[in-house]
């Protein structure tokens, strides 16, 4: 059984490390049966996994797990299971994240990978990951450390619960239907069509000139989803009022300008947390739950921790409107910082605004953030698939992201 380890530098991970973890995926081969079947582990850093992630799966981040069979491939050398590769970097970041012991979290990616190996993939269908993560759970149960096991297995349990949902925002269906003052296409139509396509949520965003959604759409698509409705607005009293008749699960508050085509960027929590904090008591006292729509800086996230609101939507436009690779890294890097701080503060993160098909990947990579608001790419893909596959053709991109 022999496991073919090698690193890409000596730094990595140390030989005691490797000894110890060798031992235990020979227990995890001789478990699973495979007495003659060789596996080969790569052990890198982030830069190298993105470079493959990006070449082979066409994703541009860095991941903790690659796994690429041989057998499939070459049936002559089918002792050979394949190739696991790990990135300790990234394994280490996120061991430290998760507060879980890195051996046993490097076990955990090992088992996945393997897994993969064995040709099982969470990725193929609404039941697959569920019956890779029982697999994975059995074996960690009889490989893993004693040390923090519990805490291990629980934690990929909910892991694999952990929400990547994608909430879709349905103004634009009404903007077609302002563009002639009509009574079609109906947003409340586009919402059950969403929610069957499988979105998590539906948000509208009620603005101070109602140039799309209207109270009417609000109070009907309330009645009839079965999801959860999140109504976007600005700090106004007679919307306070309404949201607290309406009652939606959320209200995602936000600055607003008349003259803007779009919400333009975060709101400006400094000289305002008073007023925020009186807006999130009022709603919070009527069981509203209250997200801010932020930018991702550190300084606006600290200063929303006194508002008493629950949840924080980051800012995406920035990123999602880099016009270099330079400057998108730089945007990316500023969310997970700030998604990171977000959690570590106590938020539930959500992030949204001017995501689509092609800029999603990155950033649903991102663990922390639980949910993705996303409007104008869905509705403008539905023009020529349709909402239901629009809506689901987003989800599987940010599920595949979260792999
Ligand atoms: N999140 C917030 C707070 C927004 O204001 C919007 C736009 O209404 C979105 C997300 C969705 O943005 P997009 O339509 O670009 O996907």
């Amino acid at each position: 059984m022999p496991i073919l380890i090698h690193l890409t530098s000596k730094k990595l991970i140390s030989q005691k490390e490797i000894n110890e973890l060798k031992k235990r995926i020979e227990k995890a081969l001789k478990y699973l049966k495979l007495f003659h079947k060789e596996i080969s582990l790569v052990f890198t850093d982030n830069k190298h996994i993105k470079k493959l992630n990006t070449q082979y799966l066409g994703r541009p981040y860095p991941t903790n797990v690659l796994a690429f069979p041989f057998a499939k491939e070459s049936p002559s050398i089918s002792n050979i299971l394949g190739e696991i590769i790990i990135s300790i970097e990234k394994a280490k970041e996120e061991s430290k994240i998760y507060e879980i012991d890195f051996k046993n979290y490097l076990l955990a990616l090992v088992t996945h990978g393997l897994f993969h190996l064995l040709d099982y993939d969470h990725e193929r269908g609404w039941f697959s990951p569920f019956l890779m993560l029982k697999n994975e759970l059995n074996l960690l149960n009889k490989i893993a450390l004693k040390k923090d096991k519990k805490k291990l297995i629980n934690f990929l349990k909910r892991r694999e619960y952990m929400p990547a949902k994608l909430a879709v925002n349905v103004d634009h269906v009404a903007t077609v239907r302002e563009a002639r003052r009509t009574y079609y296409p109906d947003p409340v139509h586009a919402a059950v069509l969403a929610e069957l396509g499988g979105a998590d949520g539906i948000v509208v965003h009620l603005r101070l000139d109602r140039r799309h959604i209207k109270e009417r759409d609000v109070r009907i698509i309330k009645e009839i989803i079965k999801t959860k409705l999140i109504l976007e607005m600005a700090i106004d009293d007679y919307l306070i009022k309404f949201a607290k008749e309406i009652k939606p699960y959320q209200v995602t508050l936000v600055p607003e300008r008349v003259e803007e085509i779009t919400t333009e960027g975060g709101m400006n929590l400094e000289g305002r947390v008073e007023e925020v904090k009186k807006a999130v008591k009022e709603l919070n006292e009527a069981g509203i739950k209250v997200s801010l729509f932020l930018n991702p800086d550190e300084k606006a996230i600290k200063l929303a921790k006194k508002t008493g609101a629950q949840i924080i939507e980051i800012h995406t436009g920035m990123y999602a409107e880099a016009e270099t690779d330079e400057k998108r890294e730089e945007e990316l890097n500023k969310i997970e910082i700030s998604a990171r701080l977000a959690k570590d503060l106590g938020f539930i993160v959500h992030a949204g605004h001017g995501l689509n098909y092609e800029n999603i990947g990155p950033v649903a990579a991102i663990p922390q953030i639980e949910e993705f608001s996303i409007g104008h790419s869905i509705v403008s893909r539905a023009l020529f698939v349709g909402i239901k596959d629009a809506v689901r053709e987003m989800k599987e991109l940010i599920l595949r992201a979260r792999g």
